[in-house]
C-alpha cells in the first residue's frame, strides 16, 4: 500500500485468529497485516474460505463462537482495541465503525419500522429523544438516497426492495458518523445496476466524509473500478498488497496473476481466461511453507520447504519465491 504521511485510521498487525476443533486449537488466519487511511477504500479479495469475513469479524469484535484473536494488534484511531474491556470496545466500535453485510435483512429487524432501527445506535450513543431521533433517521435515509424518505420512515423492511434495504442498512451503519465502514460483500446479492448504485453511494460517502472503507469482495472487476488499495488473501494469509494501479498493471504473486486472468474482458473477448486448478486448503490442512504451492504452476522445491520472502517495495509487495515479472508468470 502507498506510504502516506497521515496516520492510518485502522492498523492491523500480525493478526492471528484461531478456532477449536476436537479439543485442538488451530490458526485459521495468520500474520494478516494492513492499514487503511482515512478517505481510502481497501479491497480485501480472495477465494471463498480464505478468511476475509473472519478478518472483518475480528476487527468488528464479532467473531463466531469458538474463534478468538490470539496474536497481533488492531489499532483504531491510534487506540489498541484488543486490550479493552468488552464494554469499552463496544462503545468505541459503535462510535467509530459501521458494518454492512451481504444480506441487509440480517442487519434489520423485520418487526420494527425502519426509522427506529436506523437510529437505535445513535440513540444509545447520544441519548436522542423521540423527535430528534426521527429527524436523524430522516437525515440518514436522505444521505443514502432513499427516495421520498419522509414517507418511508414508518415502513417495515419487507416493504423495501433489496437495493433499498441495503441503502437502509448503510444508513444504519452511518448513524453514529463512523470513521470506518466494514462492507462484507455488500452487493453480492444485488443485480448489476443496483450493485453499481450501491457502490457509487459508498464511493460518495468515502469522498464526502473521508470515510475509510474495508470492502470485501470476490469480484476483481469491482476492485479495478472502486478500490484505492488491494489486499489479497489466500488460505488465511496475506499474499499480496498494494495500490490498485500497480497491482492491476503488474501483480507479483502467481495467485493474484491467476485471479486477474480469470476476469472476462469485454474489450478483448479473444483473450483466453485462466482458471486455477484445485481448491484452497482447509484450515485443518494448510500445507507447509507457501500454502499456494499445490496449485501454483511456478512452484519449485523451495516453495514447499521455506516460507516465501516478502518481495516488492513499500507501495506494492507480495510473499513469493518466484514473483511474476512485468510480463507475468
Ligand atoms: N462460524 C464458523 N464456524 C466454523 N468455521 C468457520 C466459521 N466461519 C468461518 N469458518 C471457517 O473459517 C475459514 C475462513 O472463513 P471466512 O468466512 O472468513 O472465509 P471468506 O473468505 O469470507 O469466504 P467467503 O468468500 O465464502 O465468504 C473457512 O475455512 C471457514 O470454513
Ligand atoms: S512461493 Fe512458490 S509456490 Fe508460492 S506462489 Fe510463489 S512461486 Fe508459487
Ligand atoms: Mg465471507
Amino acid at each position: 500500500m502507498k506510504a502516506m504521511a497521515s496516520t492510518p485510521l485502522l492498523s492491523v498487525e500480525g493478526l492471528r485468529v484461531s478456532g477449536r476443533r476436537d479439543g485442538r486449537t488451530f490458526p485459521v488466519i495468520e500474520e494478516v497485516s494492513f492499514e487503511i487511511q482515512p478517505g481510502r477504500l481497501l479491497a480485501l479479495v480472495g477465494e471463498s474460505g480464505c478468511g476475509k469475513s473472519l478478518t472483518a469479524a475480528a476487527i468488528l469484535g464479532l467473531l463466531p463462537w469458538g474463534f478468538a484473536v490470539d496474536r497481533g494488534r488492531i489499532i483504531l484511531e491510534g487506540q489498541e482495541v484488543l486490550g479493552l474491556s468488552r464494554t469499552d470496545w463496544r462503545c468505541l466500535r459503535r462510535r467509530l465503525v459501521g458494518a454492512v453485510f451481504q444480506n441487509p435483512l440480517s442487519a434489520l429487524n423485520p418487526s420494527l419500522p425502519i426509522w427506529r432501527q436506523v437510529v437505535e445506535a445513535a440513540q444509545l450513543s447520544f441519548g436522542l429523544d423521540g423527535r430528534a431521533a426521527r429527524a436523524r433517521a430522516l437525515e440518514l435515509l436522505e444521505i443514502v438516497g432513499v427516495p421520498e424518505a419522509e414517507s418511508r420512515l414508518d415502513d417495515y423492511p419487507h416493504q423495501f426492495s433489496g437495493g433499498m434495504r441495503q441503502r437502509v442498512a448503510i444508513g444504519l451503519a452511518l448513524a453514529c458518523d463512523p470513521r470506518l465502514l466494514v462492507a462484507d460483500e455488500p452487493t453480492t446479492s444485488l443485480d448489476l445496476i443496483t450493485q453499481a448504485e450501491i457502490l457509487r453511494l459508498l464511493q460518495r460517502l468515502q469522498h464526502e466524509r473521508g470515510l475509510a472503507i474495508l470492502f470485501i469482495t470476490h469480484d476483481l472487476s469491482l476492485v479495478a473500478e472502486y478500490a484505492d488499495d488491494v489486499l489479497v488473501m489466500y488460505a488465511g494469509r496475506t499474499v499480496e498488497s498494494g495500490g490498485v494501479r500497480p497491482f492491476l498493471d503488474g501483480p507479483l504473486h502467481p495467485y493474484s496473476h491467476a485471479l486477474l486472468g480469470a476476469i472476462p474482458r469485454l474489450e478483448a473477448p479473444e483473450v483466453r481466461l485462466t482458471d486455477i486448478e484445485g481448491v484452497p486448503p482447509s484450515p485443518f490442512d494448510y500445507p507447509p511453507a507457501c500454502r499456494f504451492a499445490p496449485r501454483c504452476l511456478q512452484a519449485i522445491a523451495r516453495c514447499r520447504s521455506e516460507d516465501p520472502p516478502r518481495v516488492g517495495d513499500e507501495g506494492h509487495w507480495a510473499y513469493c519465491h518466484r514473483p511474476c515479472g512485468p510480463e507475468g508468470a
